[in-house]
């Protein structure tokens, strides 16, 4: 197989898919040759177009893992607009040490139906967007180890003059989304929740509203006017430390990741 051209495309509010995507791609790219394109697919205006794919790229695509799934906001943007032709692709999924239960499966299901072929697929652990304490130091050496020899792998599958053998992976319909649970067990139901901005500590730079993925803040009052997925880029990325959630069902949930999810989980790699 001869790849000429390899592109990494990746939705990344806070930061931790896009770290992984690159360590990964540079690994690609280091033994197939060549340099890298990247698409930062948690822009919007990057999800305006449609990219399509010939026989000799290689695609990487990269995502977070949001209730054991791919975030639900994305998935369609994602199946409407990434398009392969028999192009080779490594899916990669990023979770927050609790679980990726459905995730990666789906990408490889989603790509597979828009027309790629699976190199090699990942799921790997990162810190959780929700808090310091849940996947604290992913990933670590151990983890970077593995994505070399996830993508040394990778690439020999893909040096070979051969059609890509199929993944071994259940191809079954994907299950629901992962419930998130209180520290009572019960469901935590915080999808109207939205992030607020302390008074005391906000200096009006608009980091947040240029930051926030579906431009759901104001720019101009810096309220979080429209749709919140929670992925916590605005919490993230405010040099201040001025944004926070305060709905008491969603601070419950993350007591509960933080009590139940703090010990190693382990990556998933097929190859
Ligand atoms: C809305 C939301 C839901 C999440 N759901 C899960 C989950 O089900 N399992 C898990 O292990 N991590 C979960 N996470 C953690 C993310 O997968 C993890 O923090 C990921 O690294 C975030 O990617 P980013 O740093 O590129 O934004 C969730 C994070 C968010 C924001």
């Amino acid at each position: 197989m001869n790849i000429r051209r390899i592109c990494a495309l990746y939705f990344s509010p806070t930061g931790g898919t896009e770290k992984i995507a690159r360590f990964v791609t540079e690994e690609l790219a280091r033994h197939l040759g060549g340099e890298p394109a990247y698409v930062d697919f948690t822009r919007p205006e990057n999800r305006q177009s449609e990219y399509r794919f010939a026989e000799d790229d290689l695609l990487v695509m990269a995502s977070p893992v949001y209730a054991g799934r791919l975030p639900n906001k994305l998935m369609p943007v994602y199946a409407s607009s990434i398009f392969g032709s028999n192009t080779p692709a490594v899916p990669l999924c990023v979770f927050g040490n609790r679980n990726h239960d459905q995730a990666l499966r789906e990408l490889v299901l989603l790509l597979e139906g828009n027309g790629f072929q699976i190199a090699g697929a990942a799921a790997f652990a990162g810190r959780h967007a929700f808090s310091d304490k849940v996947g604290t130091g992913r990933p670590d050496g151990a983890d970077l180890e593995q994505m070399r020899v996830f993508a040394a792998k990778a690439a020999e599958k893909l040096s070979k003059d051969a059609p890509l053998p199929p993944l071994d992976i259940d191809r079954s319909e994907i299950g629901p989304y992962y419930t998130p649970l209180k520290e009572d067990g019960t469901p935590a139901k915080f999808l109207k929740a939205k992030p607020l901005a302390d008074p005391g500590k906000c200096v009006h730079c608009g980091t947040c509203a240029q930051a926030c993925p579906l431009h759901s803040i104001d720019a101009g009052t810096l309220e979080a006017v429209g749709l919140c997925i929670k992925c916590q880029a605005c919490v993230r990325r405010c040099p201040k430390g001025a944004r926070y959630f305060e709905d008491a069902d969603f601070l419950s949930h993350v007591s509960m990741l933080e009590q139940n999810y703090t010990a190693r989980s382990e990556n998933q790699l097929l190859l």
